[in-house]
């Protein structure tokens, strides 16, 4: 198998840091969320997108789960702003794009709408509760809705912690080259790292040459574990417990929507986009609460051919820590009774930490348990 191929067949490159804007005289005061999002678009990430969702694509993708040209693109990536700079706003000029009054970008504002964000929510995701920390987002967020072409003119990630651990696509695709990996898995998280994960991204390495761990270190919800401390964590992962010379750590600058299925078909097609050929989805990928169930996120990749999804997705049970086993494991390969079980997840590591209950070896390694407990309490 050779590399795989960018989502639309090109890696787009919208950056042009001497991009004179000295004329441009509108601006937009953008979000963290949309920062990320400017950048990812910029840099090839999101490829085939070169900028905000227009209408019709928008409307494409909450309804069929495809931009209006066909290809797949499971989740809206727009800029809202409020009626009142909206107003100011005029379509067919360039406007700014600022994050905290330092300038990122440019847009060249092709059309403005308006969306009816509780359709948007109950498409994208399946819930219009405003319990759901993606829904709360979204209807937090400004009502406008401007689209059109960006120009990254400063490179958010490059100023900020992590510089180590990024990477653009154009340069992991490098990397993979350099190295000589044919197959890559990619492996996305936002939690603190737990036997379950190291189980699953070894269970793929076995079968494929290399592991791009790609943990997402944009805008999370309040009570997430801070990227910082998930970092860590990982260093000290991958120092004692992993070969290095097939692993790369890298961060993914993107917001995450807890959209579960949708979120879980735009991460893989993601990370092809960095040159991943495999992706793995667990259990509840990119869930939250009980708004999906366990496999959904798997399921969806029924609804199209492979080829269109074009990247492969290997789809991990729910694992467990089996104290008979005395291993790691799932229903597929552990004969024993569920008392016997120790089920691993996020959620419970988070609220272990928590309570100050230190998590036993089975939940995650010591030295990861360590970085937690320290974190959580400063
Ligand atoms: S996510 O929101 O970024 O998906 P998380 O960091 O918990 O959350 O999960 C990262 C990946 O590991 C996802 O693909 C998820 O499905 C998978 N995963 C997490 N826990 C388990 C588990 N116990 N068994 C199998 N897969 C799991």
């Amino acid at each position: 198998m050779t590399q795989s191929i960018p989502h639309g067949g090109k890696l787009v490159n919208q950056i042009d840091l001497n991009f004179d804007y000295s004329s441009i005289t509108t601006e937009i005061e953008i979000d963290k969320m949309a920062l990320s999002d400017l950048e990812l678009i910029a840099n090839g990430a999101y490829s085939p997108l070169t900028g905000f969702l227009g209408k019709e694509d928008y409307e494409s993708v909450l309804y069929n789960m495809r931009l209006k040209a066909g290809l797949v693109w499971s989740l809206p990536v727009t800029l809202p702003v409020t009626e009142e700079l909206a107003s100011d706003i005029i379509v067919g000029q360039h406007v700014k794009l600022t994050f905290e009054n330092t300038v990122y970008g440019i847009l060249h504002v092709d059309e403005m709408y308006t969306p009816d964000k509780l359709l948007e929510a109950k498409l994208v995701y399946q819930t219009t509760d405003q319990n759901h920390p993606g829904v709360k987002k979204l209807i937090d967020r400004p009502n406008v809705y401007v689209a059109g072409p960006i120009t990254l003119t400063k490179v958010p990630s490059k100023n900020k912690r992590f510089l180590q651990y990024y990477n653009e696509p154009a340069s992991t695709r490098k990397f993979f080259k350099q190295k000589n990996w044919q197959t890559v898995v990619g492996f996305q998280t936002r939690n603190p790292v737990h036997r379950a994960h190291e189980y699953i991204q070894k269970c793929a390495l076995e079968t494929v040459d290399g592991l791009f761990l790609n943990p997402l270190v944009g805008e999370t919800k309040s009570d997430d574990i801070p990227a910082e401390i998930r970092m860590e964590s990982y260093e000290v992962l991958l120092k004692n417990y992993y070969p290095s010379d097939r692993v790369l750590l890298s961060v993914f600058p993107a917001a995450m929507r807890y959209a579960g299925p949708k979120e879980a078909i735009f991460h893989a097609l993601v990370r092809k986009n960095y040159g991943c050929t495999h992706f793995i989805v667990g259990r509840d990928h990119a869930g939250v609460g009980d708004y999906y169930g366990t496999y959904d996120a798997q399921e969806i990749f029924k609804q199209f051919p492979p080829d269109d999804i074009g990247i492969n997705i290997l789809c991990f049970e729910h694992s467990f820590y089996c104290n008979k086993c005395d291993n790691m494991a799932s229903s597929k390969t552990c004969p024993h009774d569920k008392k016997d079980h120790l089920h691993l997840s996020g959620t419970k590591v988070r609220e272990m930490l928590r309570n100050g209950v230190t998590p036993t070896p089975q939940f995650s390694r010591p030295e990861v348990i360590d970085i937690l407990m320290k974190g959580m309490k400063s």
